[in-house]
């Protein structure tokens, strides 16, 4: 068979292969080692030295042709495999798609981000403080000398000796900005931040949790001022028609002290289980800044006024979400999480 030949051959047996095994079976006769064409290079070496050049050049294009033939066949079936495929799978774009599970905002940040954007366009600063704290800024700055029975209320993880702590509160971040300000005024600031108190956990009780502290300092500042300010937060929080008042009650870094109350947003004052049927809900201790922190912290009492406020950020949360266990803020139970998703609002 001359070259002509094989190559009418090939181009036969190629016209009926119909899937890539009968054409690699194709191309292992023609084109392998011991293939129909690849065996022709023996004959070169019997060969005239004139002939053997034009031999060589006729059969690497014999080579060149068959595997060209084999190759557009190849990309033949596979192109016809691919429209089968294709038309086959076709997409049923009505079929429901997965879900993609997604986080949700964390309820106690979105309660901090909401007091934090009020109080920030009341030039307000946010501030931050150690969580890891000197029992200087946590306590007797704040007038609560050691050995003061106010320190007991705050059960208190000591970390070296009675000195360094994890913070009882965020409390001392006024000390701090006070100290850091040196008699700057007005000093607006709001801390919210984690703390930590050796209770044992419950539903109301957790021994990490957070509050949101507040401080003002400049001249003349009431206790009308500190309602004022309390009143747009809880406003803010739990509707227009939330009322506020004040309890008298007793801090040792402020005085006069109070506790500060909402109106029931439950029952609005008939009587619920959430406000134990009193119609009012506690939700901050705040109070006129002890002369003593002031003076600690390099501000004359005598001058200068202030008042502080510190919310529990998860008291907030639970009721503004109906959350009954505080625990569930620390829990990693998705299950948890994604009811706080539905109760977004
Ligand atoms: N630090 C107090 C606590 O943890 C809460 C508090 C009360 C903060 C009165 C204040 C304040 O700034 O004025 O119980």
């Amino acid at each position: 068979m001359n070259n002509e030949e094989i190559l009418k051959e090939l181009e036969e047996k190629i016209k009926k292969v119909t899937n890539l095994n009968e054409l690699n079976d194709v191309k292992i006769e023609y084109l392998s080692k011991k293939g129909i064409i690849s065996s022709l290079t023996s004959k070169l070496s019997s060969l005239p030295v004139e002939e053997k050049k034009s031999f060589g050049a006729k059969l690497n294009e014999l080579k060149d042709k068959a595997s060209t033939m084999i190759e557009e066949k190849r990309s033949e079936i596979e192109t016809k495999l691919l429209n089968e495929k294709l038309n086959n799978e076709s997409i049923d774009i009505t079929l429901p798609s997965t879900k993609i599970a997604s986080g949700v905002p964390n309820i106690l940040e979105k309660i901090v981000e909401e007091v934090e954007d009020l109080l920030m366009s009341m030039g307000y600063d946010v501030v931050d403080g150690p969580e890891i704290e000197e029992d200087k800024f946590n306590f007797e700055l704040l007038n609560i000398p050691k050995g003061h029975p106010a320190r007991d209320a705050q059960d208190t993880f000591y970390i070296k000796d009675e000195e360094i702590l994890l913070r009882s509160q965020t409390s001392p971040v006024q000390a701090r900005t006070m100290l850091e300000g040196k008699g700057e005024v007005p000093i607006r600031m709001i801390c919210p931040g984690k703390t930590y108190r050796r209770d044992d956990d419950d539903a109301t009780h957790s021994h990490q949790f957070m509050q949101i502290e507040g401080l003002l300092v400049d001249k003349n500042v009431s206790l009308s001022d500190l309602k004022g300010t309390f009143d747009l937060i809880a406003k803010r929080l739990f509707g227009d028609d939330c009322k506020t008042r004040f309890r008298p009650s007793y801090y040792q870094f402020t005085e006069p002290s109070v506790e500060t109350d909402i109106s029931c947003f439950n029952c609005h004052g008939q009587g619920c289980n959430i406000c134990k049927n009193t119609g009012w809900i506690t939700v901050a201790g705040a109070g006129i800044v002890h002369p003593n922190v002031l003076r600690n912290c390099g501000y004359d009492p005598n001058v200068w006024t202030g008042f502080a406020f510190g919310f529990g950020a998860e008291r907030l949360a639970m009721l503004k979400y109906g959350i009954n266990d505080i625990r569930t803020f620390y829990s990693t139970d998705l299950r948890e999480v994604k009811t706080f998703d539905r109760k977004d609002m």
